[in-house]
């Protein structure tokens, strides 16, 4: 299969350039315009994962340390404002309208230009993408990973789940994610572009599976990094509030909710790590570590690898 042939499922996806597929519900125009010009305030926290690396979690725990004194305002917050991805919208693509979405619009417009601040920024895009302004202002950025192999497996069920992307055979899914035919491309270039940042002092790098693993010592750690410092009682209502099972619940009856899912789609699917091993046979398993470790080392991002 090459960019030429791309058929069902992927007809609600389009290559933005050579290489890199965006789902169509990312619209062209923001990204190549008003993504540009967008403006960048010295007090924005931006958040950067790869598809699928616990972006919702994430920003449901940054807004909590933004609006600590006011956590009720979370449960005000609709599906899209909860996870404004900056990318999202315009989008008038048939297929998108036909999926019953009507209109998406632009969110760097809608949500974050009008925003008072602090703002939460996040998105998946790479570097070359967002605006020129966040790389001269350097607002504080978190930056989100997670076991790639997770992370498939998760927008292999994204796919079922949201009316933004078409279903797909898990095979199928597997041998395009291999082919770079997947959204936002595969993860070793998405590591490699964002890397240079990782040290820098307005950068925090991070892990899904540190979050999982200790909860409360990475919320304290990200607080601090947007220099909060929370006492202990806010930090375990944050720990509380952001847990697996309270979101998903919180989420259930959220305002928007079926704008973004299909009627049977999840939002919080499993919440694991290594979830990947029920889907990976052994082959897709060797086929997945040669590619990932052949791109790694070329990239000079051996003791970034995850080991399995
Ligand atoms: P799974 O599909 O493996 O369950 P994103 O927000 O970037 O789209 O990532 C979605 C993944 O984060 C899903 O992973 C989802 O279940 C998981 N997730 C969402 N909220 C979570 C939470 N509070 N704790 C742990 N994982 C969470």
């Amino acid at each position: 299969m090459s960019e030429g042939e791309l058929e069902l499922p992927w007809r609600l996806s389009y290559f933005v350039e050579p290489g890199y597929l965006l789902p169509v519900i990312m619209g062209e125009d923001n990204l190549k315009n008003t993504m540009q010009k967008f403006e960048v305030r010295d007090d924005d926290v931006f958040l950067v994962t790869y598809p699928k690396a616990g972006t919702n979690w994430t920003c449901e725990i940054i807004d909590a340390i933004q609006h600590v004194d006011n956590l009720e305002v979370l449960k005000t917050r609709s599906l899209i404002e909860k996870t404004p991805l900056m990318e999202l919208g315009p989008s008038i693509h048939p297929e998108i309208i036909a999926e019953g979405v009507a209109d998406v619009p632009s969110i760097l417009e809608a949500i974050h230009a009008p925003s008072p601040s602090p703002r939460k920024l996040p998105t998946h895009l790479l570097p070359k993408f967002l605006p020129p302004q966040l790389f001269t202002k350097k607002p504080k950025t978190i930056f989100v990973d997670r076991n790639p192999k997770d992370c498939i497996v998760s927008l292999f069920g994204w796919h079922e789940s949201t009316r933004f992307l078409a279903r797909v055979e898990w095979d199928h899914f597997f041998d395009a994610y291999l082919k770079g035919l997947t959204e936002y491309g595969p993860y070793p270039e998405f590591i490699k572009a964002w890397y240079p940042y990782k040290d820098e002092p307005w950068f925090l790098w991070t892990r899904y599976e540190e979050l999982k693993k200790d909860p409360k010592g990475s919320i304290k750690k990200i607080a601090e990094f947007l220099g909060k410092n929370l006492t202990e009682e806010q930090l375990n209502e944050i720990v509380r509030i952001t847990g697996f099972e309270y979101m998903k619940k919180a989420n259930e009856n959220v305002k928007g909710r079926e704008f973004i899912l299909r009627p049977e789609g999840v939002w919080q699917r499993k919440g694991v790590v290594g979830g990947w091993k029920g889907w990976f046979t052994v082959a897709q398993n060797e086929a997945f570590e040669k590619q990932y470790n052949e791109r790694m080392k070329e990239y000079g991002l051996e003791h970034l690898k995850y080991k399995f």
